[in-house]
């Protein structure tokens, strides 16, 4: 396995598409090749770390974790040290440094990436108050809110990404077994996205209510994405340079109620064509949204309550976030209705001027607030990414 993945190439940007699987390679002469889902392959080291820019993955985990009563800044170092290492070796397709369970044995990186960060919690623990960042301020109380708080927050949260759900879930119970004794899981939570290859072509993917989802997602190429998305090199805390942002929202989608709605209602709820995600006010996907055009009644033809335009940046102070979900289903309750919706996840350099404006306006009422439930929350300081020879977190933690 290590003798087909040592040339996987680097994966590359691909925002708001299905296609996670990028930057594939060739193997070895004489190798059989892995398929291109099995090859791509994300870095671990860089200025970011990875999983927040590159596109989305078939499979995800997202997982919690409190320190264990007796375990301070010293264990937590040495932890962010195990988890990093077996980052590295994961995404390059490599076995678990220990003891390794074989369960992605056969397969590449499959575009595996891991994400870790710090909650608000961690820095009481491990006695580091005074380097926790302002911007890790609990997030207000919505009034639409229904959370459990025991599927909410933690001090430590992981997530991993794959296009092969075996190598997801290694990645998973290996940093879970790294953990040991010095941190205990607090929840867990498993989402999915579309299959890469699934489509005709790359495409924005769509999420369980059936709509294309990150259209309106600020792009890489646009002059402000960094400044939005990532804390400046110079930034505070500095042990934060290059870090992000994580909110995390488990939102359960009302989907007995939002079927019964007719196709023109569910694209008046959000504001632009289910079929292809164009505005209301016409062209294509990518057409910017007219919000002024009216109709021969003079009506907006963009409801004023509709999602797609209550969420406008410019109707919210300039606020954007890098949205970068997994859609979740945990069954169906015994009163026949789903247990599913969307793994939200936003990236942004500060929540206040990304998440929290924006779902402030929601809460008082988008045309989508009825057929959906916020059901857990977290929000987590992202470290930069770590350079050869570091483990993430270290500017902290040393
Ligand atoms: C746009 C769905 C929750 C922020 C959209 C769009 C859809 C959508 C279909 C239009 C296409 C696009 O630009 O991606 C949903 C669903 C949600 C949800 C199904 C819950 C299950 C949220 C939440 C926030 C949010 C909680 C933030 C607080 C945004 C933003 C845009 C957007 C910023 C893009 C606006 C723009 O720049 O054009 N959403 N959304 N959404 N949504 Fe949501």
């Amino acid at each position: 396995r290590r003798a087909l993945l040592g040339t996987a190439g680097a994966t590359g940007l691909v925002l708001g598409t299905a296609g996670g699987a990028v930057g594939y390679a060739s193997a070895p002469a004489g190798a059989t090749p892995l398929t291109s889902v099995g090859s791509g392959r994300a870095m671990f080291h860089g200025k970011h770390q990875p999983g927040i820019t590159e596109g989305l993955q078939a499979r995800g985990h997202l997982v919690a974790f409190d320190l264990a009563a007796g375990a301070g800044r010293k264990e937590a170092a040495a932890l962010l040290r195990r988890w990093s290492t077996t980052a590295e070796r994961l995404m390059a397709g490599e076995a678990a440094p220990h003891g390794d369970t074989d369960v992605a044995r056969d397969a590449g990186p499959s575009s595996l990436t891991l994400t870790f960060g710090f909650g608000y919690s961690f820095f009481g623990r491990t006695g580091l108050e005074k380097q926790r960042p302002g911007a890790l301020d609990p997030l207000p109380d919505f009034s639409s809110d229904h959370l459990d708080r025991s599927r909410s927050d933690g001090d430590l949260w992981v997530q991993i990404g794959a296009n092969d759900a075996l190598v997801a879930f290694h990645a998973l119970r290996t940093i879970q077994k790294d953990a040991g004794s010095a941190a205990r899981v607090r929840w867990q939570m498993n989402g999915f996205n579309r299959s890469p290859g699934a489509t005709a072509h790359p495409m924005t993917a769509r999420n369980l209510m059936g709509q294309l989802d990150g259209t309106g997602n600020p792009k890489p190429t646009d002059t402000d994405f960094d400044q939005r998305i990532f804390v400046p090199a110079s930034g505070e805390p500095a042990w934060m340079a290059n870090g992000s942002y994580a909110v995390v929202r488990r939102i359960r989608m009302l989907l007995d109620d939002w079927e019964k709605l007719s196709l023109t209602a569910q694209e008046q709820v959000i504001g632009r064509r289910k079929a292809n995600g164009a505005p209301l006010s016409g062209g294509d996907e990518t057409t910017p949204m007219d919000l002024e055009k009216s109709d021969a009644h003079g009506d907006y033809v963009v409801p004023l309550n509709a999602h797609a335009r209550i969420t406008r940046p410019e109707r919210n102070g300039g606020a954007a976030m890098l949205r970068r979900p997994f859609s979740y289903h945990d069954g169906i309750d015994a009163d026949g209705t789903p247990d599913a919706g969307l793994l939200f996840i936003c990236w942004q350099a500060d929540p206040l001027r990304g998440f929290v404006p924006v779902q402030r306006k929601l809460d008082r009422g988008d045309a989508l607030s009825k057929y959906i439930r916020h059901e857990a929350s977290g929000l987590f300081a992202v470290p930069g990414g770590a350079a050869r020879g570091e483990y993430v977190g270290q500017r902290l933690l040393e």
